[in-house]
């Protein structure tokens, strides 16, 4: 480990004075390298679950968007990753999850063992210079957050614990116990829409009124807030009580309990993970680019009890309210994309009070590519 310096302080922002991203920054491929270099290639992206990696000797190939890692539960218990790429002439080490001593090349079986090193390479030996302590798999940045496995490709990056600062003890204390909870399903949804397009989204309930019909009668809009960190985001707001003559699972999804947590909560880690709590479940989104107009979002759900008819009653309920919502801004964003296309629009202003998460997300973008 490299010592790093402590995190700068978190900028102060000037929504009320800022403009958005240029319409550019969303439809040039050009501009979709330089972040995938410099935002997805120096941030923490998750990329498994600790059941994946349950028993010693298990591995599981995974991407960040184009760079092949594999994550490997190490002999000695350690969690570890690596890139995925054999020293030899590029083939892969790992291309399915499994679990073995050693991570052998499919092409000419350079034989690596879970801790990187290069163990066998048969017929090596009339090589000059060749010594085969210099051909370990290449490592990569590897921790978690509960069950929760992120790899970063940026040596230098902050840590992970340093990006999420206070949300482990919020989540915590808001009642999940997230290793404890089971992922009960996974949906992948494609959007015709710039991957910054769908973040901007996420990041503010402004459109909740207009959007999202349904949502917008569970939660108190008038005290939805948004708090901006370093590298991270916090969206929160109170389930709202029920009102005369509404019935839960008729006109209402979730009902404000006495005891335990009453806040919907979002948290968004830069650029692209989300962690939503509800007061019965979790989800994770993960947002990745296919291009410049195209964009993958992986939803998985996570429960306590999953195995109980209430349980399993309540997931439904919870996944089909989601997808709706989920529906609901897949039609917003590819609009949006389409509006960004046209001749008529290059930046625009944001709302001072609704709209400061956003604002941070675009800073953090500029940051990163160095326009700042
Ligand atoms: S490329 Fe891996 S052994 Fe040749
Ligand atoms: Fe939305």
């Amino acid at each position: 480990m490299t010592d790093r310096p402590p995190l700068a302080p978190t900028p102060s922002l000037d929504t009320a004075g800022a403009r958005t991203l240029p319409a550019a920054a969303y439809v040039d491929p050009v501009a979709l390298e330089a972040e995938k270099d410099r935002i997805f290639g120096r941030t923490w992206q998750l990329v498994a679950h600790a059941t994946d990696l349950l028993r010693p000797g298990d591995f599981v190939p995974v991407t960040v968007l184009d760079q092949p890692v594999v994550v490997v539960h190490g002999l000695d218990g350690e969690l570890r990753a690596f890139y995925n790429v054999c020293r030899h002439r590029a083939g892969q080490v790992a291309l399915t999850k499994g679990n073995r001593k050693s991570l052998q090349c499919r092409y000419h079986g350079w034989t690596y063992g879970l801790d990187g090193t290069l163990r066998t390479c048969p017929e090596m030996d009339g090589t000059r210079d060749f010594d085969k302590a210099d051909f370990g798999l290449v490592p990569v940045r590897v921790d978690r957050f509960g069950p929760f496995v992120f790899v970063n490709l940026d040596p230098e990056a902050p840590t992970l614990a340093e990006v999420m600062g206070d949300i482990p003890g919020e989540v915590a204390a808001a009642g999940f116990d997230i290793d404890a909870m089971s992922r009960v399903e996974r949906r992948d949804y494609v959007v015709e829409a710039n991957w910054k397009v769908y973040v901007d989204n996420y990041l503010e309930g402004y459109h909740i009124p207009i959007a999202h019909p349904a949502l917008f009668r569970e939660i108190d809009y008038d005290a939805y807030r948004v708090d901006t960190f370093r590298f991270h985001s916090k969206q929160s707001a109170p389930i709202r009580d029920l009102k005369p003559g509404e019935e839960i699972g008729r006109d209402r999804r979730y009902m404000r309990s006495p005891e335990g947590e009453t806040d919907a909560l979002y948290y968004w880690l830069f650029p692209n993970t989300m962690l939503n709590l509800y007061p019965d479940n979790m989800q994770t989104n993960v947002i990745l680019p296919l291009g410049p107009d195209r964009t993958l979002t992986i939803f998985e759900w996570y429960y306590a009890a999953p195995g109980t008819p209430e349980g399993w009653e309540s997931m439904q309920q919870a996944i089909a309210f989601s997808d709706e919502v989920q529906h609901e801004d897949i039609v917003i964003c590819e609009q949006v994309q389409r509006g960004l296309r046209s001749n008529a629009y290059d930046t625009g202003r944001f709302s001072a009070a609704r709209e400061n998460g956003v604002h941070h997300f675009q800073s953090l973008v500029r940051e990163f590519l160095g326009e700042d």
